[in-house]
């Protein structure tokens, strides 16, 4: 098969948003405990911080970081992760049914934060809790001090106020499996309150009222369009979540994931318009995809099948070079909607859905979704272009007809760089992509994540066993390129 696309510096979508790289860490199973975090590791520092995963995190290029839920969030007492360890409380945790000695907090997550060089995105208890809890803590969290509870973040050791801009008013209150699941009414109503007291603390706080948890929920569009007509004038974001697995065996519709991703972002984004027009409003509602990935969903048996434990092993799925290719095909839909999306959340960022792996006392290492994300964040710079690739398309029992081929472009207009990130979706065989390019530039990078076994895995023992290697095939004369993708495969060009 054989596609084509034109880069052209000249037809911009918006600048590369650096918070569309952002991650998520939850207190779940190991993402915090012997993942980010564990005192007596040959590698940790003095704050208990392993310094092989902030090495990883680092090359992973996370530019923020939410924290600490996810579900865990709606029924946690923040104040019970802060002040001297050995007074913190040890107490359940009822979203995954774990138990958590809340050795690490607020101040914890913070420190490892400023290590990470990552912008913290926090979010409140809206399931449980309401709109006292939630001024309390950014009081605590953010003001300088003189007031009690400044005063006591004082006293913890944490003189001055932490920097957090971004914060999430609860998280997937859609949702009956959430401790203090609500209503969109009742959601509503309390994301209002709680937005309007915060503003009033501070109104240059960035608020985000929770979306729907995925897009098949009944509830999904109706649940933002009421949220919103609540919060719109108090809230800067409304978010989304998406999860996908090839649930039924149906590898072509994975592959094809982006399609509903797609589809989500313009759907509330319409629906955030709407409501926008029922206001007479000129804002605009950006969208924080503060949940995304592929996880294998169908092989947890869900919170009630889970026996209280401390740090677990929860779903710690072990991706493939499918679930790469899956993984690079998000971030290029993230990326060609950066004019509308000003957050993106891989969801998690160690052990659980993660592109970074531990042992307890082991290794670190990185999972094969690890590389299409760190390329495209360390590569996608300037401009956001539009590129509109001539693409075969295969039939998917999802999406219908779906191109075979998908790319996004940036372009750095002070380098005069151009990066190419691009998919081939078709497992049964390579696709010939024509790139027609600016005269004068030349390839100066092809790399491309591809095996011939698309089911190929890292794991401790064989950590290197998926990594990018230098594309093959490309030929070039001024302004046209040529390329094989091969089948299943994720490829990023630079030309300069
Ligand atoms: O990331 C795992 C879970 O997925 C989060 O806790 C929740 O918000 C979502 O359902």
């Amino acid at each position: 098969t054989r596609a084509r696309l034109t880069l052209d510096p000249a037809f911009r979508i918006a600048p590369v948003e650096p918070r569309l790289f952002g991650s998520f860490v939850e207190h779940m199973g190991r993402c915090v405990y012997t993942g980010i975090f564990e005192p007596g590791h040959p590698s940790a520092d003095a704050d208990g911080f392993r310094a092989d995963v902030l090495e990883l995190v680092r090359e992973l290029g996370v530019t923020l970081v939410r924290y600490p839920g996810g579900n865990f969030v709606s029924n946690y007492r923040w104040e019970d992760g802060v002040g001297p360890v050995d007074q913190r409380p040890t107490t359940l945790d009822l979203a995954w049914r774990s138990i958590e000695d809340n050795t690490f907090g607020l101040n914890e997550f913070m420190a490892w934060a400023a290590k990470a060089g990552v912008e913290p995105m926090m979010a409140v208890n809206l399931g449980t809790r309401g709109v006292a809890e939630a001024l309390r803590l950014v009081e605590y969290a953010t003001y300088p001090g003189g007031t009690r509870l400044a005063e006591l973040r004082r006293a913890h050791g944490v003189d001055k106020p932490h920097d957090i801009r971004l914060w999430c008013l609860g998280n997937e209150l859609d949702g009956p499996w959430q401790m203090g699941h609500k209503t969109a009414g009742e959601y509503g109503r309390l994301a209002a309150e709680t937005a309007r007291a915060l503003k009033r603390f501070d109104p240059s706080l960035a608020l985000v009222a929770c979306g729907s948890s995925n897009s098949t929920i009944p509830t999904f569009g109706a649940w933002e369009a009421e949220v919103l007509e609540e919060t719109y004038d108090l809230v800067d974001y409304i978010s989304l979540h998406a999860y996908y697995d090839p649930s039924d065996g149906d590898v072509d519709s994975f592959l094809a994931s982006a399609a509903d991703m797609e589809h989500m972002i313009r759907s509330i984004a319409a629906t955030a318009d709407h409501v926008a027009a029922r206001l007479r409003s000129r804002k605009r509602i950006k969208l924080s995809f503060d949940e995304w990935n592929v996880w294998y969903q169908s092989r947890f048996g869900g919170e009630s099948s889970l026996e209280w434990a401390r740090h677990p092993r929860l779903i710690e799925d072990c991706y493939d070079v499918t679930d790469a290719v899956v993984v690079g095909s998000l971030l290029i839909t993230l990326l060609r909607n950066c004019d509308r999306v000003g957050v993106a959340c891989q969801a998690q960022l160690a052990n659980v859905i993660a592109p970074i792996m531990t042992e307890p006392g082991g290794p670190a290492w990185r999972q094969t979704v690890f590389h299409p994300f760190a390329l495209t964040a360390r590569h996608a710079r300037g401009q956001v272009l539009r590129v509109e690739p001539d693409s075969p398309t295969i039939p998917t029992a999802k999406y219908g007809e779906a191109p075979v081929v998908d790319a996004t472009a940036t372009h750095d207009p002070d380098s005069g760089e151009l990066a190419l990130f691009v998919v081939n979706r078709d497992r049964r065989g390579p696709c010939a992509l024509e790139v027609t390019l600016p005269r004068g530039l030349t390839p100066v990078q092809h790399l491309e994540l591809a095996d011939a076994d698309p089911s190929a895995r890292n794991t401790a023992t064989d950590p290197y066993r998926v990594t990018p290697r230098p594309g093959s095939g490309l030929t070039f004369q001024d302004g046209a390129a040529t390329l094989t993708l091969p089948p299943t495969s994720w490829t990023l060009v630079r030309f300069a």
